[in-house]
């Protein structure tokens, strides 16, 4: 029996020169991901989102931490359909897709694309169809779920992007650590960028040491190269944020935290920019990886 995701490859490759999946932009995918939960991915992944939304991109933020759901929360929407529905062709894309008020869309995941393995040719022709309405965003910002699942390490290997987060207490940076080791180990041929950031920190040298701490075990011990994109202030505005279901680039846009953001993504634009490989690049990355 032919191996299922060697089946979606093939037929991938013949779908490349179709309409569908033609794009004209390159879309830069980043992933968001950590190894301990609760160190602040969503907030990162919105924040920044709303940061590339005001330099003029068009952003949609992907919540693949579906256990959890916790983007829309941060938002205050709720997005009734997820990309399950666009699988079972109940919705489409276009439907999907949430608008806020904060210039970035967002889309619920869904938990895990092993079901996309079970479809006819014809419904995942289809599905990739539909996920490359994606391809109308300049920057796509996948928010997952803590540690490493098949589903996290497929949005992993499909990103031009990995944004490591950690904090600066033990046990965070063991299991930034972790997960790194991981992701080095389970994908093979890794050619996006490792970055790291370091939340909540106390002041600028915490996180300068916390970051050489996690960079300098990942060169020692898996040859590996990480590269520190950044920091986050631990500042009581974020959590009065999410207290009122706003971002912290809203309700504090001259707070430590948002700054820090803005930092950031500067950085990512300016002084490391690369172009995207696209949404094309990134379907076929997802959906070859088996789960
Ligand atoms: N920079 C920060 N300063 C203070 N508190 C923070 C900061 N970042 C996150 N938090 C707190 O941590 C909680 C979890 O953040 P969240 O973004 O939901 O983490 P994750 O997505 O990694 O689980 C937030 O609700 C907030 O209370
Ligand atoms: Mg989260």
């Amino acid at each position: 029996m032919q191996d299922q995701a060697e089946l979606l490859r093939e037929m991938m490759k013949k779908n490349e020169g179709s309409q569908e999946i033609r794009e004209e932009k390159k879309t830069r995918i980043i992933t968001v991901a950590s190894g301990k939960g609760g160190v602040g991915k969503t907030n990162i992944s919105i924040n920044l989102a709303l940061a590339y939304a005001r330099m003029g991109k068009k952003v949609i933020v992907l919540d693949a931490d579906l256990g959890l759901a916790n983007v829309n929360v941060v938002l205050g929407v709720i997005p009734k359909y997820n990309l399950y529905h666009v699988i079972r062709k109940q919705k489409t894309m276009k439907e999907v897709i949430l608008d806020t008020n904060y210039g970035i869309q967002i889309v619920a995941g869904a938990s895990g694309f092993s079901r996309v393995a079970n479809l006819s040719d014809e419904e995942r022709s289809h599905f990739i169809s539909e996920l490359s309405e994606l391809s109308s965003a300049d920057i796509i910002i996948i928010d997952t779920s803590a540690g490493v699942s098949q589903n996290v390490l497929s949005f992993v290997e499909a990103a031009d992007e990995v944004l490591i987060v950690t904090t600066p207490e033990p046990t965070a940076i063991t299991d930034a650590y972790g997960i790194i080791k991981i992701i080095s180990t389970e994908i093979g041929n890794l050619d996006m960028g490792m970055k790291l950031i370091v939340n909540r920190a106390g002041n600028v040298a915490e996180a300068k040491k916390v970051a050489h701490k996690v960079i300098s075990i990942a060169a020692q011990f898996l040859n590996l190269k990480v590269d520190y994109l950044g920091f986050v202030y631990d500042d009581p505005s974020v959590p009065a944020a999410v207290r009122k279901q706003l971002p912290f680039m809203i309700s504090n846009p001259r707070g430590q935290a948002s700054a820090c953001i803005q930092h950031m993504v500067n950085r990512l634009e300016k002084v490391e920019y690369k172009e995207g490989r696209g949404v094309g690049h990134f379907i076929r990355r997802l959906m070859g990886r088996r789960e």
